[in-house]
């Protein structure tokens, strides 16, 4: 089975504190690091760990967080041929604050916004070579509808993670094969209608992340909350690019939805458990050790 992630690679600039400094105030923190992020790396790397082929897509910069960001993403078994490296632009960046149990974030998007429509034609026979294309928002819109129009003019499936929210143009939203917003970003694409209204309308293709209540979804009889498991989270950056990534490789693998998303919930909850976006994402093997991991999830 084959993933092809189009979207951003960055840097993640991670400050745990005590305290959250009001506008103009200077407070003191606990802890600063670096961790490999970007919503379209994460889940490439959370996928390869799972055992799936991945390909990346997308840009970075000819610095040092580049070569970085690059050696990072090969060691986890992805596949880069198809990143470019841009001289006219920096590697992206994601400032983080971690406080009470949450994150906030600024995302400095840089050679992640370098990603064109345009650059299509470079990574078409890739595309072409997929079963499963899996886009987020941190690349131009405009890239990814072009994208969305290419696989579905050629029958590949394609999952968008619509992270960080922004509008979603009603054509896109029927040529996608899942979406997969959390709440807010669901409440922004789906504006004027209740989340049971627009789960019933996109059965089987819309997933609601719900935090540590899991993930809802409606199976064209009912809507069904597949709950998540129970634990102490240490640091949830991440959880929903590891959910996506196993929700797609379980269903690639043939698990149906509430089977895909069960294995989801687990692996989110694996990885909330680690530090940074990337340090917590199980493998396959992890996976399996968990006194949760159902037998009949046997698709490796
Ligand atoms: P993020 O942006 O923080 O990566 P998100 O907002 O895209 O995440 P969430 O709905 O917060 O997505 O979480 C995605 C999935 O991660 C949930 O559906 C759940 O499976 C898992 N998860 C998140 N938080 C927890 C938690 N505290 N305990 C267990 N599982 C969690
Ligand atoms: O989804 C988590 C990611 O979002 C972080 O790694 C950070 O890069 C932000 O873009």
């Amino acid at each position: 089975m084959k993933i092809t992630v189009v979207g951003s690679m960055s840097t993640d600039f991670v400050v745990t504190t005590n305290i959250k400094p009001d506008q103009g105030e200077t407070v003191f923190g606990e802890k600063f690091a670096t961790a490999f992020g970007g919503k379209g790396a994460n889940q490439a790397v959370a996928a390869s760990r799972l055992g799936v082929e991945v390909a990346m897509v997308g840009a970075v910069g000819s610095d040092d967080f580049g070569t970085a960001i690059l050696n990072n993403l090969v060691e986890n078994g992805v596949d880069v041929s198809c990143v470019e490296r841009v001289t006219h632009a920096e590697s992206g960046s994601a400032h983080i604050v971690l406080y009470d149990h949450d994150n906030s974030i600024i995302v400095i998007p840089a050679a992640n916004n370098e990603v064109m429509p345009s650059n299509i034609e470079r990574f078409a026979s890739q595309l072409l070579n997929s079963d499963l294309v899996i886009l987020q928002n941190e690349i131009p819109q405009a890239t990814n509808e072009a994208i969305i129009d290419f696989c579905w003019e050629h029958g590949i499936k394609t999952l968008l993670n619509p992270a960080p929210a922004r509008p979603l143009a009603k054509d896109y939203l029927e040529k996608i094969t899942y979406l997969t917003p959390n709440e807010h970003e669901s409440a922004i694409i789906f504006p004027d209608q209740s989340r049971s209204q627009v789960l019933a309308k996109y059965p089987n293709k819309l997933v609601i992340t719900l935090g540590a209540m899991g993930a809802i979804y409606h199976d064209g009889k009912k809507e069904e909350i597949v709950p998540a498991f129970e634990v102490q989270p240490v640091d949830t950056t991440g959880a929903g690019d590891t959910f996506n990534a196993a929700m797609a490789t379980a269903l690639l693998y043939g698990l149906k939805m509430s089977e895909a998303l069960r294995f989801a919930n687990l692996a989110a909850a694996i990885s909330v458990q680690g530090f940074g976006a990337q340090g917590g994402m199980p493998t396959l093997e992890k996976m399996k050790e968990q006194p949760q991991y159902e037998k009949k999830w046997h698709f490796k």
